[in-house]
């Protein structure tokens, strides 16, 4: 009734406050002056105090204060190194880290797993020793998938999260602000500084009708990517409302958000719905879906809340749609996907199916999916092809062994990966299948670009529900409609699909499997490893520092070059001699001589990882000149101490060659908003210029100075 509630059973002693959430709404109503949208006010009542001036959507540089951090393994290393270097006790804000990145899906569950404890053990070994000493959650190998962990445990409606992946609008499904960042942002947070980002514009998504039948929230973000397309978020929150999110279940909003980040947005939220405290109580969580009642009124947008662009979706007519190959945004519905087959000759052989993954892999997904292989099993089929199943955490694979779900997926003869990302971040030892090979697979995952799943450029990965992924493995031509279509049984006689089965929640609580997590250290200062000392001497410094020399040995291999449509095919222009893109950089560095990047649009697209930022600074590369840049990629040139420069006509981009010599004059006057002189040299001497853009604030033109926020913030440290 007083409408407070511990932040989650591992903070006891924290609280959610909704008494303060419903007292501040209207006061940020009334400074503002208008109604407010459902994502403006959770962000909002997250500013680092009083906000000054007017907050203009697009333009106003906004300080947050989020309530939590997120790591995952792969990126928590980068973000350890620098909190740790900035020489800070402990995290100033409740911090977790969660190892799903590292495990190698192959074998199934056992296996795999006794493979990355025994790759990864020094890896986890650090992350967890530091997660003791500086006051963080460490969630231990196999404990599941990260937004998943963080949807189970952590996430609550009207709270605001930063993760280290870009799926960390997973936690939208429970209405929470929780956007994914790079780890250089995330130890500012973790420092106790704010999150800055500029105020976001809002694309509304009205939901009428009800999900039924085929019909998923897979289906629903798959036909979303298709009208926004992967820049078409760019700068803005998609926020869903309407009477039809209330068919949704908690899950399943949060597949939705999840994969908004498909489309570049800064993050993808629902309004509070009653599913999301039937979720609470299901996870044992009850004292915040009683909490959250006294503020259950403003957990909405306003009436009349302005959204910059409306989409509407009416989910009684939504059918089941398949997005790709190699983009998530190229969305066709399942009645022209044959046509689509043979129109575009994508491989006709479907040769694996993979479900789960940090999307899709629920208790309802799963037991949807489950409830159309027992009508094959029953049938007497078989799968045609290789079955993958990554389950999203230990809690839920727990509950769905209980209820018998796995059990469906054993009698299929799967293969039961570990509680991790496994395939759906390119850790698949893929064996069936020799690189360089056309085929075609179908995931219900959230990424398909070239290589992502199993390293092989020519596989075609589509990407649809876990429903549609179930049913369509027993047929492996790719054009086969299970909505309608029939298969021919040894009888003779033809079984065709009924509609999936399943409940959105288990029968009974989730399985509380917490032994997976490891709480921070009482007693941190007792745990020695990783103090700083380690971080400038031996230890798992060195380590790390030989892995970004090691790591930069794959700097840009994938980009094309415009020069011969070659990838990794770069002329070094001092030699004249064709090189690897790293060597050339190398070369040029030991040369003293900088170097630029000239790139198309959305630079940067589809990952958080630092290194992508740091491994161009770290060969000498300068800056990224782009038509335009994935959100959390620029912070991170930036916080590395990379310029990230627009062209301010998009066209001069056509005109520049990998021969010319460029100059970047001015910088001495570098400030907020002004424009940046790109210098021109063309190998004949004929000279042009053109003007770029950037989006640095003061406060980031001193990284630019300084050569990286860390060398900035360790300049501020008084010793
Ligand atoms: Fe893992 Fe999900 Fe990323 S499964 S790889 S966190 S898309």
């Amino acid at each position: 009734p007083n409408g407070r509630a511990p932040l989650s059973r591992f903070e006891p002693n924290d609280n959610v406050d909704y008494t303060a959430f419903a007292t501040k709404v209207p006061i940020l109503r009334k400074i503002l002056g208008r109604p407010l949208t459902y994502a403006e006010k959770v962000l909002l009542t997250h500013l680092d105090g009083e906000h000054g001036e007017k907050i203009t959507r697009g333009s106003t540089q906004l300080k947050l204060k989020p309530r939590r951090i997120a790591c995952q393994d792969a990126t928590a290393q980068m973000a350890i190194i620098q909190f740790m270097s900035a020489g800070i006790d402990r995290t100033a804000v409740p911090t977790t880290v969660h190892c799903d990145h590292l495990i190698v899906g192959r074998d199934g569950s056992q296996t795999d797993l006794a493979g990355a404890l025994k790759s990864h053990g020094e890896v986890y070994e650090f992350l967890s020793s530091a997660c003791k000493r500086y006051n963080m959650g460490f969630w231990k190998p196999n404990a599941g998938i990260i937004h998943q962990i963080v949807l189970e445990n952590y996430a609550y409606p009207g709270g605001m999260l930063i993760g280290t992946d870009s799926h960390t609008p997973n936690a939208g499904g429970m209405g929470m602000i929780a956007i994914g960042v790079g780890g250089a942002d995330a130890v500012d947070v973790m420092s106790g500084l704010p999150l800055e980002i500029t105020a976001p514009n809002v694309i509304g998504v009205k939901l009428t009708g009800q999900l039924s039948g085929w019909a998923s929230p897979k289906d629903v973000i798959n036909k979303v990517a298709g009208v926004l397309g992967v820049k078409g978020g760019t700068g803005s929150i998609i926020e869903y409302f309407g009477p039809g999110a209330a068919s949704i279940s908690a899950t399943g909003m949060a597949t939705i958000t999840n994969m908004g980040a498909e489309t570049g947005a800064t993050t993808s939220v629902f309004p509070y719905s009653d599913r999301m405290a039937s979720y609470l109580r299901a996870t044992r969580r009850p004292e915040l879906a009683d909490a959250l009642y006294v503020a259950k009124g403003e957990l909405q947008a306003d009436k009349g809340a302005e959204y910059d662009r409306i989409i509407e979706i009416d989910l009684s007519a939504l059918e089941p749609h398949i997005n790709g190959p190699f983009t998530p945004d190229l969305s066709t519905p399942l009645s022209r996907f044959g046509d689509a087959v043979h129109q575009n000759q994508w491989p006709a052989k479907l040769t694996a199916g993979l479900i789960g993954s940090c999307t899709n892999s629920s208790f309802e997904d799963l037991s949807r999916a489950a409830s159309l292989a027992r009508q094959a099993l029953k049938a007497g089929l078989k799968p045609q092809m290789p079955l993958f199943l990554s389950p999203g955490s230990q809690q839920t694979a727990q509950t769905l062994k209980r209820e018998g779900v796995v059990d469906v997926f054993d009698r299929l003869g799967s293969t039961v990966l570990s509680n991790a990302c496994g395939p759906c971040c390119g850790a698949w030892d893929r064996t069936d299948v020799e690189k360089g090979t056309k085929n075609s697979i179908l995931a219900s995952y959230n990424r398909n670009f070239t290589g992502r799943l199993d390293g092989n450029p020519a596989t075609h990965a589509f990407i649809s529900s876990p429903e549609m992924v179930m049913a369509k493995v027993f047929s492996n031509d790719l054009a086969f409609n299970p909505t309608k279509d029939s298969i021919k049984l040894e009888s003779g006689a033809y079984f065709r699909f009924q509609p999936p089965e399943g409940d959105s929640l288990p029968h009974g609580l989730y399985e509380e499997t917490d032994h997976v997590y490891d709480a921070p250290s009482t007693d941190a200062e007792t745990v020695g490893k990783c103090t700083t000392d380690h971080i400038t001497t031996a230890g798992p410094w060195m380590r790390f520092r030989g892995h970004l020399e090691n790591i930069s040995n794959n700097t840009l291999i994938g980009a094309i070059n415009a020069d011969n449509n070659e990838a990794n095919k770069v002329v070094n222009q001092v030699t004249g001699e064709l090189s690897g893109v790293p060597d050339a950089a190398r070369d040029y560095r030991r040369r003293g001589l900088p170097w630029v990047v000239v790139a198309d649009h959305n630079y940067g697209e589809g990952s958080s990882r630092e290194h992508a930022a740091l491994q161009p600074r770290y060969l000498g590369g300068v800056a990224i000149i782009a038509r335009s840049f994935a959100r959390i990629h620029e912070a991170n040139l930036k916080k590395q101490g990379m310029l990230a420069l627009t062209f301010a006509e998009p066209e001069a981009y056509d005109k520049i060659r990998p021969s010319d010599r460029l100059s970047i004059v001015g910088l001495d006057s570098l400030a907020p908003k002004q424009p940046i002189r790109l210098e021109v040299m063309q190998k004949d001497g004929t000279r042009w210029a053109t003007e770029t853009k950037h989006t640095l604030t003061d406060e980031q033109i001193e990284f630019f100075k300084a050569g990286s926020a860390l060398n900035l913030m360790a300049s501020r440290i008084v010793v």
